[in-house]
């Protein structure tokens, strides 16, 4: 077992190697992250909430530094839905300009490492630099060959299907499919997600039982791990963890006892 200080290095040239208990051929190809918690850890310290957003952008650096070392080919995390409107505005305010500062401060490092990065979800609603910003940083690294990294920034999974409902409707209006031929593939194919496979692990942290709205198509047999570490926390131990549970699980699809991953 590799001690946890050799992990969390911050050395980024250094590849930080698998921990000898995880199986390096049954990993999941797409980790799917709902970060919760930010605001739970502020509070436990007595800080404001926007200290715990600023926290969980250093977890979410150590976790994608991980994936991609561990050889994860999409890793996809859930940073803002189309219900966090709902909260203060000088939160909403808060959060938008730290995915900006955020994105413009870490984009050369990410692109150095090869990560290629994408934005789902309803973008026509975030500010306009932060639409600007989006838009160059997945153009920049678009070519790149490391793992696939998924922000979902006002993604709410019913808009996602309504809004493939809408397109599919339009096009059978246009006379361009016969809706007797829309079947799984061809529905997914009008997701966000269409070039992705589809997550096999999705991990919750806070303690929360539940979806909250998060990839609601696509996690049909995703194997699910909730920790009670709050984001923040989040760390290289927490992720072992993670993916020791899935190796542990028996995936069935639907079909009879089967190793996991045996089916990918
Ligand atoms: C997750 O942490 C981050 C976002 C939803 C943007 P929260 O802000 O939901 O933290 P808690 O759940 O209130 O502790
Ligand atoms: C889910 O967390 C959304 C994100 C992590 C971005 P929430 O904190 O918004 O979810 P609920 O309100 O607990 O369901
Ligand atoms: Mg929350």
């Amino acid at each position: 077992m590799i001690f946890p200080s050799a992990i969390d290095n911050d050395d980024q040239s250094l590849i930080v190697p698998l921990p000898s208990p995880i199986d390096p051929e049954k990993l999941p190809q797409h980790i799917a992250i709902i970060m919760d918690g930010n605001g739970r850890w502020a509070n436990a310290q007595q800080l404001p909430r926007t200290m715990g957003h600023r926290a969980g952008v250093d977890a979410l650096k150590r976790t994608l530094r991980l994936c991609s070392d561990w050889n994860i080919k999409v890793l996809t995390v859930y940073a803002f839905s189309t219900e966090n409107w709902s909260r203060p505005k000088e939160e909403v305010n808060f959060l938008m300009t730290l995915f900006q500062r955020v994105l413009k401060k870490e984009i050369e490092a990410l692109n150095l490492k090869k990560v290629r990065i994408n934005f789902l979800g309803n973008l026509d609603q975030l500010p306009q630099r932060l639409r600007d910003l989006i838009n160059e940083s997945i153009e920049l690294t678009s070519s790149n060959s490391g793992i696939q990294f998924n922000v979902c920034t006002n993604y709410g999974g019913r808009n996602e299907l309504v809004l493939a409902a809408q397109k599919l409707a339009q096009r059978a209006l246009d006379g361009e499919l016969d809706p007797s031929l829309i079947d799984d593939n061809v529905f997914a194919r009008e997701l966000f997600t269409s070039r992705y496979v589809d997550p096999d692990l999705l991990i919750r942290t806070s303690g929360e039982r539940r979806i909250s709205n998060f990839l609601l198509w696509q996690l049909a047999y995703a194997e699910i791990h909730v920790t009670d570490t709050l984001w923040p926390d989040f760390d290289s131990i927490s992720l072992t963890n993670a993916l020791l549970d899935y190796q542990s699980r028996r995936r069935r699809f639907g079909g009879v006892d089967s190793i996991v991953n045996e089916k990918l």
